[in-house]
């Protein structure tokens, strides 16, 4: 199924990309996560129902819609461009129709990512290729000083995960990698084609903190 089928399976319009005009080099395009790549990931990385998934840079949503309809959580997307939030929220109105008002646990804000703050209840954290390194520190600062207050494991989902990601997270902080996957079909040509999943577990920080 191409990514228009499955865009009109959950009666959502997320295909195409988005630039910005006057370009900041912090923030980046739009552009959503490849349906394919979407199935490869989840089919080997489950969450439960209890999850919080936060997806920093959400566009038009097309990961909150996908996440919940195949796991029942819930999703936040956090989104700057005003424009890409009002398609969001047309999308989610659609989304509700086909699912008959069950979607109450998708949400959307538009908001600097850098701003979010981070519930307690939030665990899965992804991002796309969102924004700059030093915008992703402070994101990763917020939700470690979320998880000094209250306790629990999470994630760190990267896709397309570029070297200063990845640097970061190895280097500078708790997290460690969980696993890879690779986006079949496109991995050959492209070795940005996959996932990596980091995780924090419960307490772990903590006693990072005093090593
Ligand atoms: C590559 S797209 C990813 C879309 C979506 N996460 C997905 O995977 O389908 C990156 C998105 O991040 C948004 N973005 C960039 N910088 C941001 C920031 N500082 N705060 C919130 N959103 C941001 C862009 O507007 C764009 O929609």
């Amino acid at each position: 199924m191409n990514d228009k089928d499955y865009d009109r399976l959950l009666r959502i319009k997320t295909v195409g990309t988005r630039e910005w005009q006057n370009q900041s080099s912090h923030y980046n395009r739009y552009e959503a996560t490849p349906y394919l790549a979407l199935d490869e990931l989840f089919d080997d990385y489950e969450l439960e129902r209890t999850d919080g998934v936060v997806d920093f840079g959400c566009g038009k949503g097309r990961l909150a819609f996908y996440l919940h309809n195949r796991f029942q959580v819930s999703v936040t997307g956090i989104e700057m461009s005003v424009q890409l939030y009002q398609e969001a929220l047309e999308n989610q109105a659609s989304y509700r129709e086909k699912t008959r008002g069950s979607n109450d646990t998708v949400r959307f804000e538009c908001c600097l990512a850098e701003d979010y703050k981070v519930e307690s209840t939030d665990n899965r954290f992804y991002f796309f290729n969102p924004f700059s390194i030093q915008i992703f520190r402070k994101v990763i600062d917020t939700i470690l000083r979320s998880v000094e207050k209250q306790k629990r494991a999470v994630d760190i989902v990267l896709y397309y995960p570029t070297a200063d990601y990845i640097q970061f997270l190895e280097n500078r902080t708790p997290f460690e990698l969980l696993k890879e996957v690779k986006v079949p079909g496109l991995y050959d040509r492209n070795d940005n084609e996959r996932f990596l999943v980091f995780r924090l577990g419960e307490g772990e920080y903590e006693q990072a903190q005093s090593t």
